[in-house]
């Protein structure tokens, strides 16, 4: 099921493989490695940044992209509200 929240997200991201817009396919991104869509270019930090998409790190990302992934070429404030936060990461994990 599709969060609200998830509004904001789809501005930017679909979520069928390969279908990319302004940003990446996020299908099949829980678990995965950073930068997983290998269709899609993705800034050089988003590619050498070495995080695993994990509960963790989708909290982080999410909460302030730039300051976890700097140079990243996500262009989005992040999500303040941890309920939100938490929502996405379930619906996610579903892609
Ligand atoms: C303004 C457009 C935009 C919005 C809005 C946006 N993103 Fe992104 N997102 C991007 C771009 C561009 C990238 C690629 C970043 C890079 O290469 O540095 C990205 C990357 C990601 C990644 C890493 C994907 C991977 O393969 O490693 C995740 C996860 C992600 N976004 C989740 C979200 C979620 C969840 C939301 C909504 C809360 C969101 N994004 C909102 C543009 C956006």
């Amino acid at each position: 099921m599709r969060p609200a929240a998830f509004a904001r997200c789809a501005t930017c991201h679909q979520t069928a493989p390969e279908r990319n817009g302004v940003g990446p396919s996020l299908a099949g991104v829980y678990g995965a490695p950073a930068a997983h869509e290998p269709t899609y270019a993705y800034s050089g930090a988003m590619r050498s940044s070495g995080l695993v998409w994990d509960e963790a790190t989708l909290d982080a990302y999410l909460t302030d992209p730039r300051s976890v992934v700097p140079g990243t070429k996500m262009v989005f404030p992040g999500v303040r509200d941890p309920v939100e936060r938490a929502a996405l990461i379930e619906y996610l994990k579903t892609l």
